[in-house]
């Protein structure tokens, strides 16, 4: 089963460059940089990767990413991202970036957009590995600093495929973002929201009413509410689910308790994500792994969680035909 799924075409929709910034990259570039971290090893900074929440996370997350400031320093970090990919064999990615991270500290938009774009480029040249961009915005700042956000980016437009909202979810509802997506959709990018990984159903409700999202970052929440569900699925939405963030998280303890099946069953269309791999203990192939397991998943829920995987990416539909028709020749001869 572990090899079947270690050589499964698949793509990963819900990937946050930053949160692939493995602690050895970290110490690396910080020294690169003379900048001091309150970490002395790299095993110590692992032993801090012990969380109780969302937040608690997010708190170590924002302090790694600060040691980022060249453009060199964006390449590395995503171009050591597309080595696993070939590992993990990963044939197309959508990576999420979180520009308000790095501008609020004084990195230019363009240092953060060349770097992390020119990884992609030679990922594409030497790997064969296909990938787009999704500019997050933080929920937890204003709406007003998100349309400042938009307006940096639209001189990369054409570097740039769809907006995201991450950071803190509880307290921060998808409306209070509800003007920067109606700008963002004229400008040209696809919707697509974290929602209900800690938010409830109501989150999702606005995420697919208010943002138009088309896609649901994590949604495991979702099964509170049927209506929801049903609304979910007549309008062919899907959900990036993330098991090993779910797990280090808090938001699934036990993975034998995690809703993917249901989900499945239900019709939902979820997909398998690493979220952020370096954080959370596993990247994706991990994901699949331990979700199969703790599941008892089949060798046809594996592929049709891959089919999800290239269905619901934002591939043009013949590169997705192309993709599935690979796919399920794997699947066939396995
Ligand atoms: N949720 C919200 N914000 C995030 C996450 C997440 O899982 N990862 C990075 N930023
Ligand atoms: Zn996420």
């Amino acid at each position: 089963m572990e090899n079947f799924i270690k050589e499964l075409p698949k793509a990963e929709l819900h990937l946050h460059i930053e949160g692939t910034f493995e602690p050895e990259l970290l110490f690396k570039i910080a020294q690169r940089n003379k900048i001091a971290i309150p970490f002395k090893t790299v095993e110590e900074l692992r032993k801090a990767y012990n969380f109780d929440c969302l937040q608690d996370f997010l708190n170590i997350y924002y302090q790694g990413a600060n040691v980022l400031q060249t453009e060199q320093d964006f390449y590395d970090l995503t171009y050591a991202y597309f080595e696993k990919c070939k590992m993990q064999n990963i044939k197309h990615t959508e990576i999420m970036f979180d520009p308000q991270t790095h501008t609020e500290r004084g990195i230019s938009f363009k240092t953060v957009i060349n770097g992390i774009s020119r990884a992609c480029e030679d990922a594409k040249a030497n790997f064969g590995i296909s990938s787009f961009l999704i500019m997050s915005y933080l929920r937890h700042m204003t709406e007003e600093e998100a349309f400042d956000t938009l307006k940096q980016s639209l001189a990369f437009k054409d570097k740039i495929k769809a907006v995201g909202l991450d950071s803190s979810e509880k307290g921060n509802p998808p409306s209070k973002f509800k003007n920067v997506y109606k700008a963002s959709i004229k400008e040209g990018y696809i919707p697509l929201a974290h929602a209900g990984e800690e938010g409830d159903a109501d989150y999702i409700w606005e995420a697919i009413d208010i943002l138009k999202i088309k896609r649901i970052d994590h949604g495991n929440n979702a099964l509170q509410d049927p209506k929801l569900v049903q609304e979910i699925i007549k309008r062919d939405i899907a959900l990036t689910v993330c098991p090993l963030s779910n797990k280090a998280l808090q938001v699934v303890p036990d993975l034998k308790n995690h809703p993917l099946k249901k989900m499945m069953e239900l019709g939902l269309k979820p997909t398998i994500n690493s979220d952020d791999p370096a954080y959370f203990g596993g990247q994706i192939n991990q994901n699949y792994i331990e979700i199969q397991k703790a599941l008892n998943l089949t060798k046809r829920d594996l592929y049709a969680l891959a089919s999800n995987s290239f269905q619901y990416s934002l591939l043009d539909e013949n590169e997705k035909i192309k993709q599935l028709q690979n796919l399920t020749g794997y699947f066939q001869t396995h």
